[in-house]
């Protein structure tokens, strides 16, 4: 098989994200009312995409993410006029540091790992742009070790955890969005300081309903250059379940107890791992 992934200072990446592009983010020149959209991939990106394109007069174009692409990345990003959501799935690390220095906004969407973990194991079997896994055992292993695209989720996650007080960040779960649709939006809306009334919210609802949005992709053309994910612009790919709780499907006794005990380890001081306790 054909190398899909390349390793960048230690972490995978697809190859349609170049080195050069990895190499030149901190050149990227942010403007003070960026937004950014992060997350570990399978937590939902698609969706809070979607939700924030829905808002009336939001006045925002999303693109690319910035990690996708080569060089030519940033002239592409500079000739959009409105508020630019940007979406990404880099660590908090290797974020451009002009976004850091000017406060962009970001939104940071969660998931909880197991069903992040299942969620990407779908991926790696569908998706032609990421490597060949045959069972999931196999996947599970190297999920735990962080031999994933984007490396290993407690980093990532981690990683972010680390700044969100210091930085302009709102978390958002993915499983609370399932749970309390509107409320999550309220804290989107009020973050990026746009006003939505109830009959809107029904309607964002409803137009980002997972089966709507599935069956919206169904019947799209897509552009190869335009897309949420770096992994594919197909987006066929991306709606699969769209439930909670999927993990129990997959993971055995055993690989549980193994996961919850890593979980617990590495997530000890974090509060999103609080969090995400309430939902499960
Ligand atoms: P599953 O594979 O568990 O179904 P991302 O957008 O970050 O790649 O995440 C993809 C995951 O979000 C997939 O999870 C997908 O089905 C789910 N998803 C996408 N749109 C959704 C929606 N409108 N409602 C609920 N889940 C959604």
């Amino acid at each position: 098989q054909l190398s899909v992934l390349h390793n960048f200072k230690g972490i995978l990446f697809s190859t349609m994200s170049s080195k050069e592009l990895l190499n030149s983010l901190d050149s990227f020149d942010a403007r003070e009312d960026d937004v950014f959209l992060v997350s570990y991939p399978k937590s939902g990106t698609h969706w809070v995409a979607e939700v924030i394109e829905n808002i009336p007069n939001a006045g925002i174009t999303l693109t690319s993410p910035i990690e996708f692409g080569d060089i030519s990345k940033f002239e592409e990003l500079k000739a959009y006029s409105k508020r630019r959501v940007i979406p990404t799935h880099l660590n908090y690390d290797m974020l451009p540091v002009n976004v850091k220095q000017k406060q962009c906004k970001i939104i940071y969407i969660v998931r909880n790992p197991k069903d992040t973990a299942v969620s990407l194991f779908h991926y790696y079997r569908d998706n032609p742009n990421l490597p060949c896994v045959e069972t999931w055992a196999a996947f599970f292993e190297l999920f735990l070790r962080g031999d994933v695209v984007y490396g290993s989720w407690f980093d990532h996650i981690l990683s972010w955890e680390e700044h969100k007080n210091d930085k302009d960040i709102l978390i958002i779960f993915y499983e609370e969005l399932k749970k309390d649709f509107a409320k999550s939006l309220k804290k989107i809306t009020t973050f990026l300081d746009i006003n939505v009334n109830d009959n809107e919210i029904n309607k964002i609802a409803s137009k980002t309903s997972f089966s709507e949005m599935k069956n919206n992709a169904v019947k799209e053309n897509f552009d190869p250059n335009h897309t949420i994910c770096a992994l594919t612009a197909d987006r066929n790919l991306v709606f699969r379940k769209g439930v909670v709780g999927d993990w129990i499907n997959y993971f055995t006794s055993k690989q549980k107890r193994v996961f919850d005990e890593l979980f617990t380890e590495k997530m000890k001081h974090s509060e999103v791992a609080r969090h995400l306790k309430e939902f499960s």
